[in-house]
C-alpha cells in the first residue's frame, strides 16, 4: 500500500508542491482532534454547554443514588454503559501522561483545553468514587443486564447497580490504577490549577495506600466483573501507582517502594511483549527509565537498571530486534497479541515507544538489542509506523479511527452512534427493540463517532464492518487514550501537515484555567 491519502491525492491536483513537502501522508493533527471528541461522545452525567458531540443527551443522571452516593459522570466504556472503573482509570492515566510528555506539541495545536477535559472529567468521577481513604467506587452498572439491552444512554431501562471496594473488600489492582490517574492528573493540571492538582494528590495517596494495605484482586470481590475487566495480577499497578505517585511528589518513599519491591512483585522480573488496561509492566519499566535516564536513580540505580533491562526487551521486542522473542506482526505490518480489540495494544506500543523515544534522546542514548542497536529516530519511526497503520497505511486502506479520512468503519459496534438521537427520535428506543430496529439495521450508523479507536483487523489484517462482529467493531476509552500523546508527537515530525479538521471546529481552547 502506501498511496497517498484520498484527501491528499486531491489537494495534490491544487497544491502539488505543498502535499510533497508534507514528508507524511497522514494528517496527525485531525486524527488527535478527532481522538478527543470519542471522549466526549463517552461522557455520562450532566453534559456542558461546550459539549461538542451533539448527538449525546445528558444520561446516568441518578447513578449510585440508590446506594447513597453520588456517581454522576465518568465515562462509559466502549459501546455499551458499564462504567468500569479499571478501563477508565487506565485510560485516563494514558492521556494525563500524553499531556505531560508532549505539553508543548499538545498547547501549539490548541488541544490543551480538550485535553485537560477529557483528563477532568474522568479525575472529577474518580473523587466522587472516593468518598473516605479506605473506600472506592468500582464500578457503576452490571455488564450482563446492560448487553442484554441496546439502548441509548439516554433512554437506559438497565439496573445501575454500584459496587464498592472497601477494608472489606480488596482490589489493589482497581485502587492502584486510580491511584496512578490521579498522580498522573496531577502532574497534567500543576501549572493550570495548582488546587485541583494538589486535591488529585491527596486521593492519589490515599488509594495508593488503600491498594498496599488490603492487597486483592478486584474480581474477588465483584465476581460480577470477571468476565470483563478481570486483571491477571495486582503487583503491577501498585508498581505502576508508586512510580506515577513519585514522578508527581519525588518522595523518596515511592522510589524505595519500586526499588524495594522490584523483585517480589514482578518489577525486575517480568519481561512481557504487550501494554494494556491488564499489565503495565512494560510501562512500569519505561517510566522508571526515565528517572534512570534523567540522572535521578541515586541510591536505587542498580534496580532500576534491571527495570530498563526489561523496558529495552519490549522495545526490542516490538521491533522485530530481539533475537527471536519478539512479538507477532502481521503481513500489513501490525503488532498481532489478541483476536480481539488488538489495535489496543499496537496503540500502547506505539505510544510507549513514542515517549521512550523521547527519554532516550533526552539523554543521549542508543537502545542496544541483541540484533541491533537502534537509535530515538528509529523507535519513533516504530511509533510512526502503527500510527500510519491504524490511520489507514493498510492492506485494507481503511482507517480504523471512526470518522477520520475516506474509509473507515461505519458500522460501528456502539449503542448512541447506532441508535437515531433523541433530537432526531423523540421517544425512548426500548431494550429490546434497539436491538431490532438498530441493532440489525443494514445501513451505516446515523451517528458518526468520531475519534473512537475500533478494535481493528485479525491477523491476516482483514475486517469485516459489521455491527455484531465486536471484537473488530467496538471502540474502547482504553484503545483510544494513547493516540492523544501519539498523535501530539508525530503532529512535530516534520512537515507534517498542521491544517485543521473538517468537522464543526474546535471552540478555543483556553489553557490558562481548567476547563469546567
Ligand atoms: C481549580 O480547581 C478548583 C478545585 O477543583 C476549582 O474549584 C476551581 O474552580 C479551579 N480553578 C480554575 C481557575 O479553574
Amino acid at each position: 500500500m502506501g498511496g497517498l491519502s484520498s484527501s491528499c491525492i486531491v489537494l495534490l491536483l491544487v497544491l502539488q508542491a505543498s502535499c510533497i513537502a508534507w514528508g507524511s501522508e497522514y494528517n496527525y493533527v485531525d486524527a488527535l482532534d478527532k481522538s478527543l471528541m470519542f471522549f466526549e461522545a463517552q461522557r455520562s452525567g450532566k453534559l456542558p454547554q461546550n459539549q461538542r458531540v451533539k448527538w449525546r443527551g445528558d444520561s446516568g443522571l441518578s447513578d449510585g443514588f440508590k446506594q447513597g452516593v453520588d456517581l454522576v459522570g465518568g465515562y462509559y466504556d466502549a459501546g455499551d454503559h458499564v462504567k468500569f472503573g479499571l478501563p477508565m482509570a487506565y485510560s485516563v492515566t494514558m492521556l494525563a501522561w500524553g499531556v505531560i510528555e508532549f505539553r508543548k506539541e499538545i498547547m501549539e495545536l490548541d488541544q490543551m483545553g480538550n485535553a485537560l477535559a477529557a483528563i477532568k472529567w474522568g479525575a472529577d468521577y474518580f473523587i466522587k468514587a472516593h468518598p473516605q481513604p479506605n473506600v472506592l467506587w468500582a464500578q457503576v452498572g452490571d455488564g450482563d443486564s446492560d448487553h442484554y439491552c441496546w439502548e441509548r444512554a439516554e433512554d437506559m431501562t438497565t439496573p445501575r447497580t454500584a459496587y464498592k471496594l472497601d477494608t472489606s473488600n480488596h482490589g489493589s489492582d482497581l485502587a492502584g490504577e486510580t491511584a496512578a490517574a490521579m498522580a498522573a492528573a496531577a502532574i497534567a493540571f500543576r501549572p493550570y490549577n495548582s488546587s485541583y492538582s494538589d486535591l488529585l494528590l491527596v486521593h492519589s495517596k490515599q488509594l495508593f495506600s488503600f491498594a498496599d494495605r488490603f492487597r486483592g484482586l478486584f474480581v474477588d470481590s465483584i465476581p460480577n466483573t470477571k468476565k470483563f475487566y478481570a486483571s491477571s495480577g495486582y503487583e503491577d499497578e501498585l508498581l505502576w501507582a508508586a512510580a506515577w505517585l513519585y514522578q508527581a511528589t519525588r518522595e523518596d518513599y515511592y522510589l524505595k517502594y519500586v526499588a524495594d519491591n522490584a523483585v517480589s512483585m514482578g518489577g525486575t522480573g517480568w519481561a512481557v511483549k504487550q501494554f494494556s488496561w491488564d499489565n503495565k509492566y512494560a510501562a512500569v519499566q519505561i517510566l522508571l527509565s526515565k528517572v534512570l535516564l534523567e540522572g535521578g536513580g541515586g541510591a536505587y540505580t542498580s534496580t532500576l537498571k534491571q527495570y530498563q533491562a526489561k523496558a529495552d526487551y519490549f522495545a526490542c521486542a516490538c521491533q522485530q530486534k530481539n533475537d527471536g522473542y519478539n512479538v507477532p506482526m502481521t503481513a500489513g505490518g501490525l503488532l498481532y497479541i489478541n483476536e480481539w480489540n488488538n489495535l489496543q495494544y499496537a496503540a500502547s506500543a506505539a505510544f510507549l515507544h513514542a515517549v521512550y523515544s523521547e527519554y532516550l534522546s533526552a539523554a543521549n542514548a542508543v537502545l542496544n538489542c541483541p540484533d541491533a542497536q537502534l537509535k530515538p529516530q528509529d523507535l519513533l519511526n516504530f511509533a510512526k509506523s502503527q500510527a500510519d497503520y491504524i490511520l489507514g497505511k493498510n492492506p485494507k486502506s481503511m482507517s480504523y479511527i471512526v470518522g477520520y479520512g475516506q474509509n473507515y468503519p461505519v458500522h460501528v459496534h456502539h449503542r448512541g452512534a447506532s441508535i437515531a438521537p433523541i433530537s432526531v427520535l423523540h421517544s425512548p428506543v426500548g431494550c429490546v427493540q434497539g436491538f431490532e430496529t438498530w441493532y440489525r439495521l443494514p445501513g451505516k450508523n446515523p451517528n458518526v463517532i468520531y475519534g473512537g479507536l475500533v478494535g481493528g483487523p485479525n491477523k491476516n489484517d482483514e475486517f469485516n464492518d459489521d455491527r455484531a462482529n465486536y471484537e473488530q467493531t467496538e471502540p474502547t476509552m482504553s484503545g483510544t487514550a494513547p493516540l492523544l500523546g501519539l498523535f501530539s508527537r508525530l503532529s512535530k515530525i516534520n512537515g507534517s501537515p498542521r491544517a485543521g479538521s473538517n468537522h464543526q471546529e474546535t471552540p478555543t481552547s483556553n489553557t490558562n484555567s481548567s476547563p469546567s
